[in-house]
């Protein structure tokens, strides 16, 4: 399978964000990502449901709506009408995990776990059956263009290793400081979906940028 570029809009012009939303259509983009940040959870505030609601009216590629907030429980059903997709949960946030993850299968959205750089794989243990994408991050979530954290690569072989000996589908996402130079030492380690922003959005040209982060790697070889 080849892998996913999901740009996130968080780096987007928020003046424009239809025209973002539909470069983003026309690219070879697998996923949009959308950041929902709450300010308890993460100190920054970016946008609540009534601006996925608006995005999903545009949008053509599936919502993968990432919450940066505490008691998700509360707003499963409201993502899920907006028109979230994909509907990832911190581990950090969530006291019963299961059952939140339960919850966002029952409302026929795929799972996401997302973990802090901290946080280690081990704690996936006993919900990788219940859980279709594991989102590493590698920042610390709250911010666009922070630099990316090199403990990712082998974070990224042991969820592998894990995905394989239990034997489930789960996709491997990672967020946060994805770019040009690191990306392919990523697939190759495993990743499947890569979240970008700051790459995306600084580009000249951002859909080709999506385009070229999105074309097959071959051969990677270390340096
Ligand atoms: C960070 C967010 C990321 C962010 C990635 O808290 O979860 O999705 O938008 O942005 P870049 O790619 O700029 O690091
Ligand atoms: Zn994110």
């Amino acid at each position: 399978m080849s892998h996913i570029i999901a740009p996130s809009i968080l780096s987007a012009n928020f003046l424009a964000l239809e025209n973002d939303v539909k470069m983003i259509n026309n690219s070879q983009a697998g996923w949009l990502h959308v950041d929902v940040m709450d300010g308890v959870f993460v100190p920054n505030i970016s946008f609540g449901m009534n601006i996925v609601k608006q995005i999903k009216k545009v949008s053509s590629k599936p919502l993968d709506v990432h919450l940066m907030i505490v008691n998700p429980d509360q707003y499963l059903e409201e993502f899920k009408r907006a028109g979230a997709n994909i509907l990832t949960v911190h581990h950090e946030a969530c006291t019963h995990l299961h059952r939140t993850l339960n919850g966002i299968r029952n409302l026929d959205m795929k799972t996401g776990v997302a973990l802090n750089p901290h946080t280690p794989i081990s704690v996936l243990e006993d919900i990788i059956l219940e859980t279709d994408v594991v989102c590493l991050m590698s920042v610390n979530p709250g911010f666009g263009g922070q630099s990316f954290i090199e403990n990712t690569y082998q974070k990224i072989e042991q969820l592998k290793e894990l995905i394989y000996k239990r034997g489930t589908s789960t996709s491997i996402e990672v967020d946060g400081g994805v770019n040009i130079g690191n990306y392919k030492k990523l697939l190759a380690c495993g990743a499947d979906v890569l979240v970008a922003g700051n790459t995306v959005f600084s580009a000249e040209d951002p859909a080709a940028m999506i385009n070229n982060l999105a074309q097959p790697v071959l051969n990677y070889t270390t340096v």
